[in-house]
């Protein structure tokens, strides 16, 4: 008998999906099959027509610029390589977060070793914020890019994209978003944020299947950036270069069908429902777990103001919002006294049916700037689909836990 387990690990792929998501990647499958912009079938046409529409919801999502600006790629942390790699030359400065994923740290470092870019991380304050105050502290005559995350997959904290947008517009800097963490829960809006590459995941907030995502890159990107794969693209076949056309620039080899249309439904499910009370949600869940946990003895929440805001300053416009709401996203990051993390979090699935991520979480940076490193934490990561007696029952599990510690 299949055993009861709840899952609390949204943060690394949101689950379950929308029923719809399941169905969509199936119909193609069993009955549409065509590849796109490869053949003149009616089928292929449908195919790529769908894929027009999908990318037509993520520039409706994201304010892209066009749908031909929204290229689709296998996952998050490809598209930040293509992006990166493509756009960044010999002497260039990168500024960056002290609070990335390795989707962001490994690619810069990789640049960084073969002699390509510098890069200087920005601090962020005992919540994982940081300032575009902090950036312009940072920047250089050579600053050609800042990278960074939208939100910490650590703790949730949600950084002042626009505010840093606009710094980087008033200085010409390219402004590189990894929205990994809050598209389809964040509002995110390209244009209003200076957004110059936006990129994204589809199996995360934005409810699709996994093996999807890419990049929304902007009017002032798009001319400056290379190609890093090359192949096919069912375009101007004739020639042995990538087509200088979007989005077939930077989208070589068959595209994911299944997983696209998978993702379209995803998107559907999103528009349907709203952003908002997707977002209210899953904040009201989350903030029902604190509240549960947080006078527990013998647990730590780490990097969360659980009290009130924590700018001591009176609004600002440099804080990535007064708006309690959207101050954090649905990720709660623990550490349990005198216990392993790892052992803790193996605890909870074993006594108590619970499904975190335990340890670094792909972030070593984060976890250094939260002063969690090199132990981790047990992270739980809430969704729209999960329920208030999970979130009971989670409460109860670290309760117990704690007592028998
Ligand atoms: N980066 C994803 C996570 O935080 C996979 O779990």
């Amino acid at each position: 008998m299949k055993r009861e387990t709840v899952y609390f690990d949204n943060a690394a792929t949101s689950f379950p999906k929308p029923g719809t998501v399941a169905d969509e990647v199936c119909r193609y499958i069993k009955e549409v099959g065509s590849n796109v912009n490869r053949s003149s079938y009616a089928s292929a046409y449908d195919a790529g027509d769908k894929v027009l529409e999908v990318r037509g919801q993520l520039k409706r999502l994201f304010n892209a610029p066009d749908e031909r600006n929204v290229i689709f790629a296998p996952n998050v942390t490809v598209s930040l390589n293509m992006v990166l790699k493509g756009l960044l030359g010999k002497g260039d400065h990168v500024l960056t977060s002290s609070m990335e994923h390795n989707a962001v740290m490994r690619p810069l470092t990789a640049l960084k070793e073969k002699g390509i870019v510098t890069f200087d991380r920005v601090p962020c304050d005992a919540y994982g914020v940081t300032s575009a105050m902090s950036f312009g502290k940072f920047l250089k005559p050579d600053t050609r890019a800042v990278v960074m995350t939208h939100a910490s997959n650590v703790n949730g904290a949600v950084q002042p994209i626009a505010e840093i947008g606009r710094l980087c517009r008033q200085r010409d800097i390219l402004f590189i978003v990894d929205t990994a963490q809050t598209a389809g829960v964040l509002d995110i809006d390209m244009e209003k944020m200076c957004i110059d590459v936006l990129c994204f995941t589809g199996h995360k907030g934005l409810m699709g299947p996994q093996g999807t995502g890419g990049f929304c890159i902007g009017k002032r990107a798009e001319g400056l950036m290379d190609t890093v794969l090359e192949g096919g693209t069912g375009s101007a076949s004739h020639l042995e270069v990538m087509p200088d056309i979007l989005p077939d620039r930077f989208e070589p080899g068959t595209l994911n069908l299944p997983g696209i249309y998978g993702l379209s439904a995803g998107l559907e499910f999103i528009e349907k429902t709203g952003i908002k009370n997707i977002r209210e949600r899953e904040n009201a869940l989350c903030e029902r777990f604190i509240s549960g946990i947080k006078d527990i003895p013998g647990v730590r929440i780490v990097g969360r103001d659980t009290e009130g805001f924590s700018c001591s300053e009176e609004p600002c416009g440099d804080c990535p919002s007064h708006d309690r709401d959207e101050r954090y996203t649905a990720v709660v990051s623990l550490v349990f006294d005198g216990m392993d993390a790892a052992r803790a979090a193996f605890m909870l699935e074993d006594g108590y049916g619970i499904l975190t991520r335990v340890g670094l979480h792909c972030a070593p940076a984060a976890h250094r700037s939260l002063g969690t490193f090199p132990e981790g934490t047990v992270r739980f990561s809430f969704g729209y689909f999960n329920t208030e007696e999970e979130t009971d029952h989670g409460i109860e599990a670290i309760g117990k836990l704690c007592e028998r510690r």
